[in-house]
């Protein structure tokens, strides 16, 4: 304007100008991620922080490998004080036999074996193994002994082989395959491009219900654990991969102990013992030819399925 400016000069201040921005839109930008970061830390920090309920005891019991007995003594819980969810369950399960747990959805299958893992206490009565109650046992000596394909099977984002070994960190390659085999999913998993190195995608998305629940089972096959608990999934699975599951199931089941879960009433008939729990107590108990000859709440829910 008064005639001070070159047309030089203009060109090199917008030229200056246009180079100081970046570096504030970067500043900006840096907040912004400080601020985001900041949420995120402060998230781990309260997990970490997080004191678990379950802990060892002091002058904890090792636990043997399980030779004798479970027995659940007049157990009663709940996960909120005001809503009892177990009532006086009284059983006892012995080295190599089979029980069934049978009952409605929410009846409280899921919950007697989340006690028996010791992922919570009971509020009443007391579990015991090989007669040492679980709340004086050390936690890990204890979670060696017990394997379970959960309801929901939970994969991680890895190979299928993480996947295998995750509880088994040592493992060899021959026992890993060993597994696979007796899950019924070794062809499966040799049949892959990329084999045991397939990527399983986050949370298993890449494979179908049935080939999880047998990747589940060979983790606990791995595990080798004297007692199994399979929660039988709800969902249902094609005639066919039942079979797969099925069999495995019963070579898993030879000569261990186990808790059984099973919403279709075939998988218990050759139960020792079959629990009937309608909404937190035990009603029921018997063998299949027992519990059928009573002609009680079993015989209905069997007809149902049945006919
Ligand atoms: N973590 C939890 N916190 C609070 N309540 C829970 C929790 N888990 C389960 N419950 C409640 O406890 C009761 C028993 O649940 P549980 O999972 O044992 O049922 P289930 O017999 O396994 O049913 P399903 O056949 O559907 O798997 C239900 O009423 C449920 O709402
Ligand atoms: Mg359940």
């Amino acid at each position: 304007m008064h005639g001070q400016f070159t047309v030089g000069l203009i060109v090199a201040y917008t030229a200056y100008l246009g180079i100081l921005q970046a570096p504030i839109r970067q500043v900006t930008g840096l907040i912004q991620q400080l601020q985001q970061a900041t949420v995120s830390f402060e998230r781990i920090e309260t997990l970490q922080a997080a004191v678990p309920r379950v802990v060892s005891p002091p002058n904890a019991i090792k636990l043997a490998r399980f030779h004798d007995r479970i027995q659940f003594d007049r157990v009663g819980f709940s996960y909120d004080p005001s809503v009892p969810v177990l009532k006086n369950i009284d059983f006892s399960l012995a080295k190599e036999q089979v029980i069934a747990l049978v009952g409605s959805s929410g009846a409280g299958k899921t919950t007697i074996t989340n006690l028996l893992d010791r992922f919570y206490d009971p509020t009443e009565g007391k579990i015991t193994l090989d007669g040492v109650d679980l709340r004086q046992a050390d936690l890990e000596s204890l979670r060696q002994q017990i394997a379970i394909v959960s309801q929901d099977v939970i994969l991680l984002d890895g190979t299928i082989k993480e996947n295998l070994e995750y509880g088994t960190p040592n493992a060899s390659e021959a026992a890993i395959w060993q597994a696979a085999e007796a899950a019924n999913i070794a062809t499966f998993i040799r049949d892959l491009p990329d084999g045991l190195a397939t990527q399983v995608g986050e949370r298993g998305i890449r494979l179908s219900g049935g080939q999880k629940q047998r990747i589940a089972i060979a983790r606990v096959f791995l595990k080798n654990a004297p007692i199994v608990i399979l929660d039988e999934a709800t969902a249902a699975l094609d005639n066919e991969s039942e079979r797969f599951v099925q069999a495995s199931f019963d070579r898993l089941m030879a000569d261990r102990t186990s808790l059984v879960i099973a919403h279709r009433l075939s998988t218990v008939r050759h139960a020792d013992n079959i629990l009937i729990l309608e909404h937190g107590e035990i009603v029921e108990s018997g063998t299949h030819d027992q519990l059928m000859a009573q002609n009680g709440r079993y015989k209905e829910l069997y007809d149902l399925q049945f006919t």
